[in-house]
Parts: structure tokens; C-alpha cells; sequence
């Protein structure tokens, strides 16, 4: 049976248009998407939008129009950037669907009858911008801990989430499952902060119209966060208790923002706990990117559009630029120069002319026809073992997450590549030693197709131009990375061919 490996993106507000904050989470999912589905399994990628709460209303509001007309219209926004971004989600989940709002209700009535929600009255904090509730004293000088902005005050009747009931329970949770939070050093605040006293939680708001009501008390509209958090097993078919949601829950792993980590390893488990069901595998939370060393805002007028890095450097350019830069988990800054710096050291230099000059060598000294391989060499077993590692090299580093660490495996295979050009110097074989040229040149494109296949899942229009560079036909599983699959004999054809990644000439300063 195939191994199932189900992982979400969070789901996004669509009280604006993304940027690369966005787009970040979700390149980073479909990398892992595409990895499992190249190791043969059968992957379930989620992503979606969260439509409801006071945040989309007052956003539509202020250009005076109805929620829905504005969510579609930035919902078909989102979702053209994604096909932009080669994003190969399997469902985008919108939580104004029917098949979300009836399971939401369902789980409020069932938590209800429970007993694990109850009626009580709230005082305190909300800060819209961040959907949050939050209590006099974690105020700083009155404004949100969270996003700086003004929080409002709220002295209403509500419905509360027994949290507090969770806490042993999430504790022992925690203990016994030391890689559900991820990376480690997000844990000890977690733990922390559930050590300190968890408060029920009010999950239902009477002010906010534009939301899920409580299906047996209307005049209340239930929480976003509560709302939003379900659309996880609304997905896999909840309601249904049916095949899917058999096969693909527990989730293997969430990835999150880390200011939203605490909704996902906190409030959400308890939620499950409270349901019966299983916790998800794991939460990982990802760090935030700055622009030029300042916080991305509207105000400031640095967001970035992943449109225009599209459009200036390539999709390719850009999903490698947000993986290679940072280590995930951490914080990054988004700069022009180091983009162009990484685009032009790592993507033109080493891989783009890797690929150009071997093809030109090969036209060039056998008419494009693969040598078989003639005599050996020493150094030869060195790439070759390199080769042989890198699968389970890419496996352990994508286990965790360790985008940048992958690309250190691939880039340390391509510049052995280029090193191994220049110490064996083919346009001086050419003359001296046509049987050791063979060898190496077969090499060099065996090499290739292996590379054409480990970027695949990071950046995948670049591996399959490789492909067609090379006249092989398209390589769909993770075995095929085995030494040996090119055929000697075949001849590359040389039609137009496009540089990978044309070098960008930096503006003088
Ligand atoms: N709707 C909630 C999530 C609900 S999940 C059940 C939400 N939405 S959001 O649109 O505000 O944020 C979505 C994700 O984008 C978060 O994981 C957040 O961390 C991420 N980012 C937003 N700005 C970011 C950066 N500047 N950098 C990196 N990621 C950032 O929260």
C-alpha cells in the first residue's frame, strides 16, 4: 500500500492581495508535496483562504462592498499567483464553503452537548488585525502584544472552549511526542506557556455578522480562529467519517507562521483532543521575512509583490530564493542584491553553466552523440559516490525541513561538476586522450540528468527544461536518481537552447 503524507499550507485572510511572506509557506509546501510524490507516495496538499471575522468585513467595508464580492475577487487573486508559482495544490479550501460551515457547526453542537463549550461572559481585549483575544494585562501601553495596534475592548455574552480541561493532557502530549513542535526551539515556550495556566477560551462573538453562526444560538457568530483551525478535517471529509479521512488524518504535518504557531500546537490539538481525534504529526513554524531589514507593511509601502520577482527574475529564480537564503525556521531579509547576488553565483554561474558548457563540449567533440565511457580515473569514483549519496541526503534534510541544507547537497554535487571540468580540461583530452574525454563527458551528463531530477521538486519548470536540454524523457520517480540511467549512443539535439538563468548585470551602484 502507498505510504499517504498529508500536509497544509495555513489558510490564508483575504483581507489582501499575498506577498512573499505568503508565498513563502506555500512554495516551501509544495516542495514537500512534490518530494513525497516523487518517493512514490500519495500526497494530499491543502491550502486555502480564511474568509470570515471582523478583518475581511471592515476590508470590504471600506471599499463598499459586500464580503463575498470582495473575497472572490482576491481569492481568484490567490489562486492565479499559485498557478504562477507552479503550486500543485490537490484542494484550496474556502472557509465560506457549505462543506466547511456544516462541519464547523457540527463540532460546535458536538463539543456543546459535550459540555467542553458552555456559555459564560467575556471581558477583555480583541485585536482585530491579529483575530485575537487578549486580557488587560498582556496590553502593552493598551495596544496588542502581538501586532502593536490598538486592541478594542469587548464586555459581551459568549461561548467559551473549555481549554483549561486540556492542559494536563497537552502537557503529556508535548512529553511524549518530543518532534511535534518543530524546530525544537520553539518548544520550551510552548510548554511554558500551557505550564503557566491555560484560560477557557471565548470562541463566539456578537458584534461580528460576517462568520458562522452558533447553529442554536444565531445572534452569536462563531470565532474565526475556531472556525478556521476545523478546515483541517473539514477537507479530508470529517463529517463523512468516510475512506479519505481514514487515510489522511492525522495530518503529517502543518506548516505555520511562527506568530500562529500557538493556534496550531495549543488550541487546535486540545480541539481534537476534545473531539476524540488524532493530533497531527507535526506543527512547524517558520520564521518571518523583513524587506531590506525592515517589517513588510502597507504603510510603509515595502510589501513585495511576488509578481514583480516573477516577472523581473522567473518563477524558478524566485521559489529558490526563498528556500536557499535562510535556514527555515528562521527570520530572513528580502533584499534586491542578495537576490541578484544568489541568482547569479548559484542559478547562472554554477548550474546554468554547468549545463551550457557540457552540451557545448558535447556537440562540440562528439556531435552531441553520449560516449559510452572509455577509461577510468580515480576521481571518478569520488563523483560517483557523491551521486550515490544524495538521495538520502535530500531525504534527511527534507524530513526536516532543511530546505537550504538540500540545496548544499544538489550545489555540492554541481560545483564538484565544474571543478571536475576544469581538472580534467576535455578541450585537452580532445587531443590527447579521446578514450579518458569519453569518460568524462558521459560523466558530465550523467550527472546532469541526476541533477534534473533532485531540483525537480524545488524548482521544477528549470528541471524539466534540463530534461529537454538533454533529450531524456521526462523522470517521475526518486529511483531513477540511481548512477547509470543515462544511455550511451543517444544523440542530444541541439535546437535553440535558452540559458537557464541568463546572468543579470547588476546596475552600477
Ligand atoms: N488566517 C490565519 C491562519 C489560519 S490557519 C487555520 C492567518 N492568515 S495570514 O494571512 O495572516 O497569514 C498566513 C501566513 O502567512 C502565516 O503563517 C504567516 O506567518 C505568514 N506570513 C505573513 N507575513 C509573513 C512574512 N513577512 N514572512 C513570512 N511569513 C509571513 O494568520
Amino acid at each position: 500500500m502507498k505510504k499517504r503524507f498529508y500536509i497544509t499550507t495555513p489558510l490564508y485572510y483575504v483581507n489582501d492581495v499575498l506577498h512573499i511572506g505568503h508565498a513563502y509557506c506555500t512554495v516551501a509546501v509544495d516542495v514537500m508535496a512534490r518530494f513525497r510524490r516523487l518517493k512514490g507516495e500519495e500526497v494530499f496538499f491543502l491550502t486555502g483562504t480564511d474568509e470570515h471575522g471582523q478583518k475581511i468585513e471592515q476590508a470590504a467595508g471600506l471599499k463598499g462592498e459586500e464580503p463575498q464580492v470582495w473575497i472572490d475577487r482576491i481569492v481568484s487573486e490567490d489562486k492565479k499567483l499559485w498557478k504562477r508559482l507552479n503550486i500543485s495544490y490537490d484542494d484550496f479550501i474556502q472557509t465560506t464553503q457549505v462543506r466547511h460551515k456544516d462541519t464547523v457547526q457540527a463540532i460546535f453542537n458536538k463539543l456543546y452537548e459535550k459540555g467542553d463549550i458552555y456559555k459564560g461572559k467575556y471581558e477583555g481585549w480583541y485585536c482585530v488585525p491579529c483575530e485575537t483575544f487578549c486580557l488587560e494585562g498582556q496590553l502593552v501601553e493598551g495596544k496588542c502584544p502581538e501586532c502593536g495596534r490598538i486592541a478594542e475592548k469587548v464586555e459581551e455574552e459568549s461561548y467559551f472552549f473549555k481549554l483549561s480541561k486540556y492542559e494536563r493532557l497537552l502537557l503529556d502530549y508535548f512529553d511524549k511526542n518530543p518532534h511535534f513542535m518543530q524546530p525544537d526551539y520553539r518548544r520550551t515556550e510552548m510548554i511554558n506557556f500551557v505550564k503557566n495556566g491555560l484560560r477557557d477560551l471565548s470562541v463566539s462573538r456578537l458584534g461580528t455578522k460576517w462568520g458562522i453562526p452558533v447553529p442554536f444560538d444565531v445572534k452569536h457568530t462563531i470565532y474565526v480562529w475556531f472556525d478556521a483551525l476545523i478546515n483541517y478535517i473539514t477537507a479530508v471529509d470529517y463529517l463523512k467519517e468516510g475512506e479519505k479521512f481514514k487515510k489522511f488524518w492525522p495530518a503529517d504535518i502543518h506548516l505555520v507562521g511562527k506568530e500562529i504557531f500557538k493556534f496550531h500546537v495549543i488550541i487546535w490539538p486540545a480541539m481534537l483532543m476534545a473531539l476524540g481525534l488524532e493530533i497531527p504529526r507535526r506543527v512547524f513554524g517558520h520564521g518571518w521575512w523583513t524587506v531590506e531589514g525592515e517589517k513588510m507593511s502597507k504603510s510603509k509601502g515595502n510589501v513585495v509583490d511576488p509578481h514583480q520577482i516573477v516577472d523581473e527574475f522567473g518563477v524558478d529564480a524566485f521559489r529558490y530564493f526563498l528556500l536557499r537564503e535562510v535556514p527555515f525556521g528562521l527570520d530572513g531579509d528580502f533584499s534586491r542584491t542578495s537576490f541578484i547576488n544568489r541568482y547569479n553565483a548559484d542559478l547562472a554561474n554554477d548550474l546554468g553553466n554547468l549545463l551550457n558548457r557540457t552540451l557545448v563540449m558535447l556537440e562540440k567533440y562528439f556531435d552531441g552523440i553520449i560516449p559510452a565511457p572509455g577509461t577510468k580515473e580515480e576521481i571518478d569514483n569520488d563523483l560517483i559516490d557523491i551521486i550515490r549519496k544524495l538521495p538520502s541526503n535530500l531525504e534527511t534534510s527534507l524530513e526536516k525541513l532543511e530546505f537550504h541544507s538540500a540545496f548544499s547537497h544538489i550545489w555540492e554535487v554541481i560545483k564538484f561538476a565544474n571543478k571536475y571540468i576544469d581538472s580534467a580540461a576535455p578541450w585537452k583530452l580532445f587531443k590527447e586522450d579521446k578514450e579518458r574525454l569519453k569518460t568524462v563527458m558521459y560523466n558530465l551528463i550523467e550527472i546532469l540528468r541526476v541533477v534534473s531530477l533532485a531540483v525537480a521538486p524545488f524548482i521544477p519548470y528549470t528541471s524539466e527544461k534540463m530534461e529537454k536540454q538533454l533529450g531524456i524523457t521526462h523522470q517521475d520517480s526518486f529511483g531513477a536518481m540511481a548512477w547509470g540511467g543515462i544511455k550511451p549512443g543517444n544523440k542530444i539535439e541541439i535546437k535553440e537552447r535558452e540559458p537557464l538563468f541568463p546572468r543579470i548585470v547588476k546596475p552600477k551602484e
